[in-house]
């Protein structure tokens, strides 16, 4: 089973915090569109003949396409791929974008998932964030959603300057109090080169706070452990059986296309990387080739990967996968980890306590093996 992911590399308005690969200008949308339907005819290979399971349209912002334009898209990856028939088919939409006639299109055409970006039900963040949505509109669009989909996630951020732990409570709460079965959250990154961080230099933001975003992150766990969700990847919770089928395939290292300016493949053995410019992207497509980056991985390299996203899922790091030598070296290097009470054992698996996963990367690094270890 394979997967693929779609970039859809515009938005409406630029997130201060964003630093994912998107245009404001929606210009060459058309052509982009054009060319999207060609890579996938160009990549049809790309996944060795395995049966397709999930697909992805991320971004950027997949709900500004038409639904002629994501069809387009659909369309062709049935052509070119073994399509399962159970397919998980997930659309990353803004609330901004969600009307009684854009839900019933995208369901028309196969989109069974969806994953909203609400970031905050409350105006002051989301004005601080510089999302194009109101406070309003989150709360009516995952309304008028649920009455479409079943299967809905949605994003939250926080520790965020102006989220108070109280206003965080709310909005996990609201998440609750509209059934939503599936969420994401992420603690805010001031990224490079991202307006947010250039008024956190220029003393125009304030600077998010380690402390505080920890402390948010240990209540959300506690919320949402008590409300019934599995914790089953780091920044993901899920009320039982609906876990996200074409994530959780990344983190058990399957093969995926990714298809689009700036999206990443892996076929197992390599990783490549398209490059992240839209015009360049259509003009190399339009004459038949590809403009990528790419790197074999080494043994060492696809461990490292393995400690990595292992790790931060609940099932934890499979101690049967690794040769005798690794497991010796692993376990002395874990050892202060499971003294301070941020690893445990638990049936051959390493896994992170509630504790430890405020470390996860950073554990995860510790542990990784060098080319001559
Ligand atoms: C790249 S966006 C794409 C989806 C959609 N355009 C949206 O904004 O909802 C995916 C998610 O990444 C998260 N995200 C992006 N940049 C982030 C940052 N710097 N810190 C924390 N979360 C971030 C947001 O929660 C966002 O919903
Ligand atoms: S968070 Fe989403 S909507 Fe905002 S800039 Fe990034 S991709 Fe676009």
């Amino acid at each position: 089973m394979a997967g693929i992911y779609i970039h859809i590399p515009f938005c409406k308005q630029a997130c201060h915090y964003c630093n994912f690969h998107f245009s404001t200008s929606l210009r060459y949308r058309t052509e982009l569109m054009a060319a999207l339907v060609k890579e996938i005819e160009l990549q049809k290979n790309y996944c060795d003949g395995e049966i397709i399971d999930t697909i992805y349209f991320g971004g950027g912002t997949p709900s500004l396409c038409t639904t002629e334009e994501l069809q387009s898209i659909l369309e062709a990856i049935q052509n070119n791929f073994n399509v399962a028939s159970n397919t998980e088919i997930t659309c990353e939409v803004n609330p901004d974008d969600i009307t009684e006639t854009t839900l019933i299109s995208w369901k028309t055409i196969g989109i069974n998932r969806l994953s909203i970006g609400i970031q905050s039900f409350f105006d002051d963040d989301l004005q601080w964030m510089n999302r194009a949505h109101s406070s309003q509109q989150a709360t009516e669009s995952l309304n008028l959603a649920t009455n479409y989909f079943d299967n809905i996630s949605a994003d939250l951020i926080y520790g965020t300057p102006l989220l108070t732990n109280e206003k965080w409570e709310e909005n996990v709460n609201r998440m609750m109090e509209l059934n939503i079965p599936h969420l994401s959250c992420y603690a805010l990154t001031v990224e490079p080169k991202t307006p947010l961080q250039k008024m956190i230099l220029e003393n125009k933001k304030e600077n998010v706070d380690p402390e505080k975003q920890a402390t948010q992150f240990l209540l959300l766990m506690k919320w949402l452990e008590k409300a019934g969700f599995e914790h089953y990847e780091i920044s993901n919770f899920a009320k039982p059986g609906y876990r996200s089928r074409h994530n959780t395939s990344y983190w058990q290292q399957k093969k995926y296309l990714g298809v689009g300016p700036a999206a990443h493949s892996f076929n197992g053995k390599e990783r490549q990387w398209n490059i992240s410019n839209n015009t360049i992207y259509i003009d190399s497509i339009n004459n038949g080739q590809l403009s990528f980056q790419k790197e074999v991985l080494t043994e060492v390299q696809k461990l490292n990967e393995y400690i990595m996203t292992s790790l931060r899922t609940i099932e934890g790091l499979n101690f049967e996968k690794l040769d005798t030598k690794n497991k010796m070296e692993l376990l002395k290097r874990s050892k202060k980890y499971i003294e301070t009470g941020k690893l445990i054992m638990q049936n051959n698996h390493f896994v992170l306590t509630a504790n430890g996963k405020l470390f996860a990367d950073g554990i995860a690094a510790d542990l990784f093996f060098t080319e001559k270890s």
